[in-house]
C-alpha cells in the first residue's frame, strides 16, 4: 500500500516558522516520521509540499489509482479552499486531516475546515506526533481490508 502525504502553504518553513506554535521540527523531520511509521506497517509514502493551491489540487488528483490513503495538512487552505476539498472528494480515498496546532484554541477563522467533513479522522494539536497517529490510522484501515 501507499500513502500520499500532502503539506500545504508555508509548511516548507517548518522549524523556523513561529516555533512556539508549530514546533522546531522541520518538514523533512515530519516526512521521515511518516516514512518510518509507514514502513513499520508495510506501507510506502510519497510526500508533496506546495505553496500553490492548484499544485495541491494536481497532486491530490494524481493520487487516484496511485495511493491508498491521504494524510493532508492543508495549512491555511484548510479554511479557504473549496478546490482542495473538491479534489479530495473526487479521489474518494480515506483521508486524515492533520494540524500541528490546536486550531480550535486559536483565532475563530481557524475553526472552520472545508476538509473535515471528508476526513476519516481529524487530528489537531498533537504536533508532529499527529502525523504518526494519522499514518497509523490509515495503515489500520488499509491493512484490515486485505
Ligand atoms: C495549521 C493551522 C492552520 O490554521 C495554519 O494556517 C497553518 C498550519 C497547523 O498545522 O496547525 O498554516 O494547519
Amino acid at each position: 500500500g501507499r500513502l500520499l502525504i500532502v503539506h500545504g502553504p508555508n509548511l516548507n518553513l517548518l522549524g523556523t516558522r513561529e516555533p512556539e506554535i508549530y514546533g522546531s521540527d522541520t518538514l523533512e523531520d515530519v516526512n521521515e516520521l511518516c516514512r518510518k511509521t509507514a514502513s513499520e506497517r508495510g506501507l510506502e509514502v510519497q510526500t508533496v509540499q506546495s505553496n500553490h493551491e492548484g499544485e495541491l489540487v494536481d497532486a491530490i488528483q494524481a493520487a487516484r489509482g496511485n495511493a491508498d490513503g491521504i494524510v493532508i495538512n492543508p495549512a491555511a487552505y484548510t479554511h479557504t479552499s473549496v478546490a482542495i476539498a473538491d479534489a479530495l472528494a473526487a479521489v474518494g480515498l480515506p483521508i486524515v486531516e492533520v494540524h500541528l496546532s490546536n486550531v480550535h484554541a486559536r483565532e475563530p477563522f481557524r475553526k472552520h475546515s472545508y476538509v473535515s467533513a471528508l476526513a476519516s479522522a481529524v487530528i489537531a494539536g498533537a504536533g508532529i506526533t499527529g502525523y504518526r497517529f494519522a499514518v497509523e490510522h490509515l495503515a489500520e484501515l488499509i491493512n484490515s481490508r486485505r
